[in-house]
């Protein structure tokens, strides 16, 4: 294993020592198996590839200042890809399966866990897709389950400093009735002109609008969205967003926090009334938000330069959750041994 720059990651691949795979053949599946290969032979017909039968997961492994590791909701992963799975028609890895899959990974790579000190974590991604050939528009019959790790930094790389997104109005990530709210490919290959643009002209993400009226907001590219105005911590209620699971704990810890929490539709005029905002999820944690710029209007929203109070608070929880320096009250983490 070659030295890595543990506090310089960004969020990017490196090859780990071992990745897990699973096979669904014959309506059931197989044993876990351990590959040091990063690479798998398919059939050419198989529906990955036609038709987009795929859907991933990511979760994070942190090693905390006592040395131990901890695996954060996984059990949550495991529901959310049985969701995807139901949602285009795939086999269903049981939950059994997915978290033995996940602990088994990050025991066989624990030199990959990056040190308390560096901030940085290991990031899991498990992996489903259809492996059976079709030519009509149907379900494999085959399956494969993978799941390999990498030590990462920060997803925006500002990390916990502030960063901007934008508003543009001609593009949808999911439709209001599709596939917004699981977690498919298709979903990040729909966004990805949009990304795409937004960091070309200095933005780490784009803020999607409601695709149905352009009147509400939906989430941040990869990340949901949050903001706290006075004492309520608000979370956009909609269809066709992704329910994160780092929202769902920042929603918990914000209630723990004496806040009101609010799961609602958010007009965009109301981005002018709050008092800080912010993009959660596992790959982007908190990321507070500078500024925000409605591109179709002319019109820029500004938060501060530095990191909200709030904010700020529900960050430290988190992390110190994640990292062991507090009590994990909900029972989120798993020690791997
Ligand atoms: N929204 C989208 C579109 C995502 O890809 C992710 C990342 O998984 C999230 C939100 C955040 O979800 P979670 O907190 O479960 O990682
Ligand atoms: C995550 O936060 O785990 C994600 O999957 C977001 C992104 C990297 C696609």
């Amino acid at each position: 294993m070659e030295t890595i720059d543990w506090k310089n990651l960004g969020f990017g691949y490196s090859k780990a020592d071992f990745n897990i795979r699973c096979y669904y053949r014959n309506g059931q599946w197989g044993e876990l198996e351990v590959s040091d290969s990063e690479n798998v032979t398919l059939h050419i017909g198989a529906t990955v590839f036609h038709y987009g039968q795929e859907a991933f997961e990511g979760l994070k492994a942190f090693r905390g200042k006592d040395g131990k590791i901890r695996v954060f909701r996984m059990d949550e992963n495991a529901k959310r890809m049985q969701q995807s799975s139901r949602g285009i028609l795939m086999a269903e890895v049981p939950t059994e399966l997915f978290t033995g899959a996940v602990k088994k990974v990050v025991q066989l790579n624990k030199s990959y866990v990056p040190p308390f000190e560096s901030g940085a974590s290991l990031y899991i991604r498990p992996v489903l897709f259809g492996t059976g050939p079709q030519i009509g528009v149907k379900p494999a019959d085959e399956y494969l389950f993978t799941v390999m790790v990498m030590p990462v930094g920060p997803y925006f790389k500002e990390g916990f400093k502030p960063t901007d997104l934008v508003i543009y109005r001609e593009y949808d990530r999911a439709a209001p009735l599709g596939t917004g709210k699981i977690k498919v490919g298709g979903n990040y290959a729909a966004s990805m002109v949009a990304g795409e643009r937004a960091h070309h002209e200095g933005f780490s993400a784009v803020l999607y609008l409601d695709a149905r009226e352009k009147k509400y907001l939906d989430e941040c590219g990869p990340a949901n969205f949050f903001a706290i105005k006075g004492d309520t911590y608000v979370t956009p209620k909609s269809e066709s967003i992704l329910p994160s699971i780092t929202n769902m704990s920042l929603r918990q810890l914000a209630a723990d926090m004496g806040l009101k929490v609010e799961e609602r539709r958010i007009p965009v005029e109301e981005l002018a009334e709050f008092d800080e905002v912010g993009a959660c999820g596992t790959a982007a944690v908190i990321s507070p938000i500078k500024r925000i710029y409605d591109a179709d209007n002319h019109h820029e929203y500004f938060y501060g330069t530095e990191p909200g109070k709030i904010s700020s608070q529900l960050y430290e929880k988190l992390r110190g959750i994640q990292y062991g320096l507090e009590p994990d009250p909900h029972n989120w983490t798993t020690e791997i041994e």
